[in-house]
């Protein structure tokens, strides 16, 4: 059945029957974050350790999230996270009360925490994603957390929840995303900004090297290529911005290391174009490359 794939598949499909994965595939958790240059690095730790918030600000599959699981670490810190949506309301960042029986059965309200009220008690980090995304009356919630009074009212139980002083809040935001909503001026007062570029050039070759089964120098440099010439292209407002993700470009190369780039690239970004355009500008910069 399996006998016109080519022999590199054949092995990648025995490794993966006998559990011999290739490293990376179960170790993307553990590939470090690589910062596209040391400032941002140095700027994001000094705002933190110095108690202040960070907006991390970039289109998607920059890293922001890798990013701030990176500085978390750093600081020796656990994360709690919060996805923002539009359904995002007080209770699923504070919490919620909840019925419960104790051992005789009885009934009790008990309070179950929701992330922010408990990275606030515990003093951990706070990762708010796509902080514009939320329904703007749910973000005020969230001023005095971020404010010197490092404080909230939880409106279910009436406690004033102050938090540890290791309590940090990092978010992200996409701006002009579709579905976002600017964010409002108070709250990104609270904030110190960020911007994440793509990585690119020799950090890129090293990311990929590090966290892809492509190994290949001369093709990592042409996945290196095809990601600045997508990077151009997504900044002059040739391609949609997602086109660019790191993300789509790194499963591109793990593709790549057992079937055809082109193909790989089709599958990884291609596809996920949505005019024909795009498309076939995209093919274009490929068939140069490849
Ligand atoms: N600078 C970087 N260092 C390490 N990994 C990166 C970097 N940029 C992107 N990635 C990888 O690209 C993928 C998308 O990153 P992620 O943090 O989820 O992006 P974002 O949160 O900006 O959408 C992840 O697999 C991540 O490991
Ligand atoms: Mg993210």
């Amino acid at each position: 059945m399996n006998n016109h794939f080519s022999t590199k598949t054949k092995t990648l499909l025995e490794d993966y029957q006998q559990q011999r994965l290739p490293q990376h595939v179960n170790n993307n958790q553990a590939t470090t974050y690589i910062p596209p240059d040391q400032s941002l690095m140095e700027d994001a730790i000094v705002a933190l350790a110095m108690g202040k918030n960070l907006l991390l600000k970039g289109p998607t599959g920059t890293g922001k999230t890798k990013f701030a699981e990176a500085l978390t670490v750093r600081f020796q810190q656990a994360m709690e996270s919060v996805n923002c949506s539009i359904d995002l309301d007080a209770e699923s960042l504070l919490g919620f009360k909840t019925l419960s029986y104790d051992e005789d059965q009885k009934q009790q309200i008990t309070f179950i925490p929701g992330p922010v009220t408990k990275a606030m008690t515990n003093g951990r980090f706070l990762y708010i994603d796509e902080i514009n995304m939320a329904k703007p009356e749910t973000l005020p919630l969230l001023n005095g957390v971020l404010d010197y009074r490092r404080t909230v009212t939880n409106p279910f139980t009436n406690d004033v929840i102050t938090a540890k002083s290791s309590f940090r809040t990092i978010a992200a935001i996409n701006e002009g995303y579709i579905g976002t909503v600017p964010l409002n001026e108070a709250l990104k007062n609270r904030f110190i900004i960020i911007d994440v570029p793509y990585i690119q050039g020799e950090q890129l070759a090293e990311l990929i090297k590090q966290s892809t089964a492509l190994q290949d120098d001369t093709y990592i440099q042409r996945f290196v290529q095809l990601s600045a010439d997508l990077v151009r292209a997504t900044t002059d407002g040739r391609l949609a911005e997602d086109a660019a993700s790191i993300r789509a470009l790194l499963d591109a190369c793990d593709l790549s290391a057992y079937i055809p780039p082109a193909r790989a690239i089709h599958r990884a970004i291609v596809e996920k174009l949505d005019e024909d355009r795009e498309k076939s500008f995209v093919k274009n910069i490929v068939e140069t490359l490849f």
